[in-house]
């Protein structure tokens, strides 16, 4: 199967809807879970319990047409619970085997809660089959067809001996619990799905589907990000957030599928915000690096804040250059500083002239300020 840059954006954008319908607030684990699956890498959500971290990703598997397989690490739990029980039969014929059946070996899509519970036997087992899709299994080697692995925890694993673990997990976000405003909508929400009015999805996607968008999320043209990636990692690296290098070279197929999934065949500065769920590795670096971002990346968001920061300050000053007299020397600073922001506006929507919100507030504030300005010669005479 091959799909269409339109064809596979509207089947991603459709899941990423879907997935995130029921729940409340939950727009970045819904992105990083859809990311994953466009990417066919491993995601995990860190957050405290009850924020509905396995609640999503069991909507997700529900949401695709794969085998599945979910468990719950304990300490305790053994590697035949994962990876199936050995197969005495066939041990009595002299070969190591195990019954695989339903288990992690057969999975396409698995989702491990509490993961950073595993045990060191099952841990040197994850982290082949994370990367290699391998699991080495005594003298065995078998091939497994797991595409995307998903991990909650309720932390960020500290312990050195996880560190490759969790290394693996290309797309990580902080699943915070709700802010006060939104406690209304989540009562509502609880209450939906508690008297049962949220049905049990029903698949949208097949593994085919997920494999064809895999490949058009590498057709993808990434030539104008690739410097300001650069950029970036150079900023964040200076700021202490450090990107292990096989997280370097990953980077841009996640920027890929979040340009695809936003209906774009080239991706633009907009698309490295996939930075903030590939980046942090600490709790507290979720938060620095939103910060940078804001700072760093010439986004929509931002654009749009600026101009209104403009805006504001044009009107601001407009009221004072009502109230000055003719000839007033300070009509001459209001003049430039009036003419600084109008070029300001101008190089801020450098970027952006094919895109109809920013042009028409920016053509609104020019508006203002040539009306200010007009204002001002009126009075200075000139
Ligand atoms: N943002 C939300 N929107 C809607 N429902 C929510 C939200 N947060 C929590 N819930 C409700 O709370 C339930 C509990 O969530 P879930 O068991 O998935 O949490 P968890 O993060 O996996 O917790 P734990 O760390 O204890 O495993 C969900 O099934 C859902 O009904
Ligand atoms: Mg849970």
């Amino acid at each position: 199967m091959s799909l269409t840059f339109e064809e596979a954006s509207a089947k991603a954008q459709r899941f990423l809807k879907e997935l995130e319908a029921p729940f409340v607030g939950r727009h970045d684990e819904a992105m990083v879970i859809t990311l994953s699956l466009m990417c066919g890498e491993h995601s995990v959500l860190v957050g405290e319990p009850g924020t509905a971290k396995s609640a999503m990703v069991r909507r997700a598997a529900s949401l695709l047409n794969a085998r599945f397989f979910k468990y719950l690490l304990t300490k305790y739990t053994e590697p035949s619970e994962l990876f199936g029980p050995l197969d005495i039969r066939a041990l009595r014929k002299g070969v190591y085997a195990r019954v695989t059946a339903g288990k992690l070996p057969e999975a396409e899509i698995a989702f491990l809660d509490e993961i950073f519970n595993a045990s060191s036997a099952i841990l040197n087992t994850l982290l082949s089959l994370m990367m290699e899709r391998v699991i080495y299994d005594g003298y065995v080697e078998l091939r497994t067809p797991l595409w995307s692995l998903f991990g909650a925890s309720n932390r960020v694993p500290e312990e050195p001996e996880l560190e490759a673990l969790y290394d693996r997990f290309l797309l990580r976000t902080h699943v915070k619990p709700l802010d006060q405003d939104y406690w209304a909508e989540l009562l509502e929400a609880s209450w939906r799905i508690e008297v049962g009015s949220i049905s049990e999805p029903k698949p949208i996607l097949s593994m085919e589907d997920l494999k064809a968008i895999n490949r058009t999320v590498l057709k993808v043209n990434l030539d104008n990000v690739k410097s300001s990636l650069l950029r970036l990692l150079l900023v964040l690296e200076e700021k202490g957030l450090h990107v292990t290098d096989r997280r370097k070279g990953k980077i841009l197929k996640v920027v890929a599928a979040h340009a695809l999934l936003n209906g774009r065949s080239a991706a633009t500065e907009d698309d490295l915000v996939v930075l903030k769920y590939t980046v942090p590795r600490v709790l507290e670096d979720f938060e620095k690096i939103q910060v940078i971002l804001m700072e760093e990346l010439r986004t929509k968001e931002r654009v749009l804040r600026e101009l209104n920061e403009i805006r504001t300050n044009v009107r601001t000053a407009g009221i004072k250059i009502k109230q000055l007299g003719p000839f007033d020397p300070r009509l001459v600073d209001h003049y430039k500083n009036l003419k600084v922001a109008k070029n300001k506006v101008l190089s801020l929507i450098k970027d952006f002239d094919d895109d109809e919100e920013i042009t028409k507030i920016a053509n609104e504030v020019i508006n203002e300020i040539d009306e200010l300005l007009d204002v001002i010669t009126a009075k200075l005479n000139v």
